[in-house]
């Protein structure tokens, strides 16, 4: 067997203090990536350990499948209603904790769970924190109709913004685009550095096509950030 990486050991340390946090009988909602799925299979070791129920909600399928393999019950948001507490990973957590997600075409879902909870904490190494936001290239989910005008007035806006000229990339898998749980398409903003995210959050909310970009701007209430000796450190 060979030896987890730095990053499997700092993502592990953040799942198991976010699982700390959970309290029995919580209405919960899962997050979507390789570091919310840690937490998943974290968090079904101490409920099989235990034996107490939670109420989960899943923020994509591939989550919903793995908690569910593992014995988690999970409902739709819509059965459960409200949540108590989101946990969920990000590609980007800023110091005020503003975040970029979407790395896995997951931050529709993803956010409408977070907004539809008590309190939303991040996990994450440490190589996702940066002081400015924007590196990371920032997904934005667009209704496949259209797409190529939507494009056009995201272009626009970016423009307005003094961001342009950026690449702006249609995700794909493998030769095809890919398509989110929604059956939407990703454009990537390769923006290296956004230096007003409520400007550019306004303007991408303002575009009939876009359905959700991957800014969650005062959404997260704390990052639990994982460190390679097991420990954690809070943002
Ligand atoms: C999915 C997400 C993920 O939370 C984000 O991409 C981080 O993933 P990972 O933990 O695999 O780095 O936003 O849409």
């Amino acid at each position: 067997m060979t030896d987890p990486s730095i990053a499997d050991l700092s993502k592990d340390a953040a799942a198991r203090a976010a699982v700390a946090l959970v309290e029995p009988g919580m209405r919960l909602g899962l997050g979507t990536g390789s570091t919310a799925a840690v937490f998943v299979r974290r968090l079904a070791e101490r409920v099989k350990a235990e034996g107490f129920s939670l109420r989960c909600a899943a923020t994509s399928k591939a989550t919903a499948e793995q908690a569910t393999s593992l014995g988690l019950q999970v409902e739709e948001l819509d059965e459960i209603g409200w949540l108590d507490l989101t946990i969920d990973g990000a590609d980007e957590v800023d110091p005020d904790l503003n975040l970029i997600k979407g790395g896995g075409a997951a931050h529709l879902r993803e956010k409408i769970v977070a907004t539809a909870s008590n309190r939303m904490v991040v996990i994450a190494d440490q190589n996702k924190v940066v002081e400015q936001l924007g590196q990371f290239h920032l997904p934005v989910e667009v209704i496949p109709f259209g797409w190529q005008a939507t494009r056009t007035l995201i272009q626009r806006a970016l423009e307005r913004l003094s961001l342009w000229p950026r690449p702006i990339l249609l995700r794909k898998r493998g030769e095809e685009p890919l398509r989110t749980d929604e059956g939407n398409l990703i454009l990537d903003l390769a923006l290296e550095a956004i230096p007003d995210p409520e400007a550019l959050a306004a303007e991408l909310s303002a575009i009939a096509g876009v359905v959700e970009h991957g800014l969650f701007l005062n959404i997260c209430q704390l990052a639990i950030i994982g460190r390679p000796d097991g420990s954690v450190v809070t943002l």
